[in-house]
């Protein structure tokens, strides 16, 4: 891969294109980045444009074009479906590009970005955040092979990422977490999601098989009363818990009895039974909480990974093949869930919007009140 042209001594000219919700932060943090300087940001809303630049000391544009030629690589965070022509536009001026998650809505659109960094020999990263969260670094250093996994991802309503479901803007985040742990193809889906709000899904409920006898049950809502971000994953060595917001991890270490299988509890005397009891949880289940922090938070430590990929010419830790991948898979989700029938017959409805009508309220103003 092609090394910057800038040499170390000279600082990296980046350039964010899309400064809404999460691109202010990328703006904010390139402007402070040691070894690199934020040129510019554009985005068609003037005003933010403006603003962020004021902020962060750099110029405004309303066009990334014109940006465009003036930096040395590109962050992309605008909304999801305009991903494919921003980030076409820059690898085709030979620039590396960072492009928020996930990659584009579709893989035809992402196989295009990845043969486009390609043969302008530049690193293509996606915005695949958690791959930097301490807490899940921490988990996959265990050396558990899953066996099973679980994974919870929910949100309060934010009125953004409309463009896309839940799968694409919520559930891709474990998606990508998962394929990272297990390499193995995915052997089946089974999907079903609600559209609580028209549009897309904002509900999804996902079971996949891998060929490596991983089963992976996944859950993301974007509608929820209760933001949560965890993961727990079980294997022979044991179990490990992340919690993505708090950044900690459980792991809990079956002892060598249980591993060896010469514990069993059904042949124990019942002075045993009861001893066993008391020390099951410390002595053969040892469970070990750690907090996990990093010198630089998240999105900082992405960025780093960004610049660096860009001055050394190497490939970053979530590479647009990685971002194309995880996309495919979130299609085959989507068309598993758009074939869930919702009353067990094949004609009957199906898929996110067909969910049957419901046959009264749950809360009555009476019971309501009551309440
Ligand atoms: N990695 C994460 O955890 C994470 C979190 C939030 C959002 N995202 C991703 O970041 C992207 C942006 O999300 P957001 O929440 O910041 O959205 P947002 O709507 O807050 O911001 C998007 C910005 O892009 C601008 N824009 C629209 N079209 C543009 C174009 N053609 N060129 C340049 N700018 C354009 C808009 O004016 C707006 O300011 C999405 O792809 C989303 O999935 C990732």
């Amino acid at each position: 891969m092609k090394q910057s042209t800038r040499s170390l001594g000279e600082l990296l000219r980046v350039g964010v294109v899309g400064v809404g919700h999460l691109g202010k932060e990328h703006a904010r943090i390139v402007s402070g980045l040691a070894g690199a300087r934020l040129v510019g940001v554009a985005d068609p809303n003037r005003a933010q444009a403006e603003a962020v630049a004021a902020k962060c000391g750099c110029l405004a544009f309303d066009n990334p074009t014109e940006l465009f030629g003036l930096v040395d690589a590109v962050v992309v965070a605008t909304p999801t479906r305009f991903h494919h022509q921003v980030a076409m536009e820059a690898l085709g001026r030979g620039l590396p590009v960072l492009v928020e998650k996930p990659i584009t809505p579709s893989a035809h659109e992402a196989r295009e970005l990845e043969q486009a960094a390609a043969r302008a020999n530049v690193p293509l990263q996606v915005g695949h955040i958690e791959r930097f969260n301490p807490a899940y670094e921490a988990a996959r250093q265990t050396g558990l092979v899953p066996r099973y996994l679980r994974a919870e991802r929910a949100g309060k309503f934010t009125g953004r990422s409309l463009d896309v479901g839940v799968v694409l803007d919520l559930m891709i985040h474990d998606l990508d977490l998962v394929l990272d742990w297990d390499s193995s193809p995915v052997t089946s889906v089974e999907a079903m999601g609600v559209a609580v709000l028209g549009g897309h899904e904002d509900m999804a409920q996902v079971r996949l098989r891998f060929a490596s006898g991983l089963v992976a049950d996944l859950t993301a809502c974007r509608v929820s009363h209760e933001p949560v971000r965890r993961m727990q994953v079980m294997g022979s060595e044991g179990s490990v818990r992340i919690d993505f917001a708090a950044k900690t991890v459980e792991v809990v270490q079956p002892s060598q009895a249980i591993t060896s299988g010469k514990l069993d509890a059904t042949r124990l005397t019942p002075l045993a039974l009861q001893a066993l009891q008391q020390d099951i949880m410390t002595t053969h289940l040892e469970r070990v909480q750690w907090t996990c922090n990093s010198q630089e938070d998240q999105l900082t430590r992405e960025l780093i990974d960004f610049t660096q990929s860009v001055r050394m010419g190497k490939s970053p830790r979530v590479t647009g093949t990685a971002g194309r991948q995880v996309v495919e898979l979130a299609e085959r989700i989507l068309a598993a869930m758009g074939e869930h029938c919702w009353t067990g017959k094949t004609d009957g409805p199906h898929g996110p919007h067909g969910l049957p009508a419901p046959r009264g309220l749950l809360l009555p103003d009476t019971r309501r009140a009551a309440a």
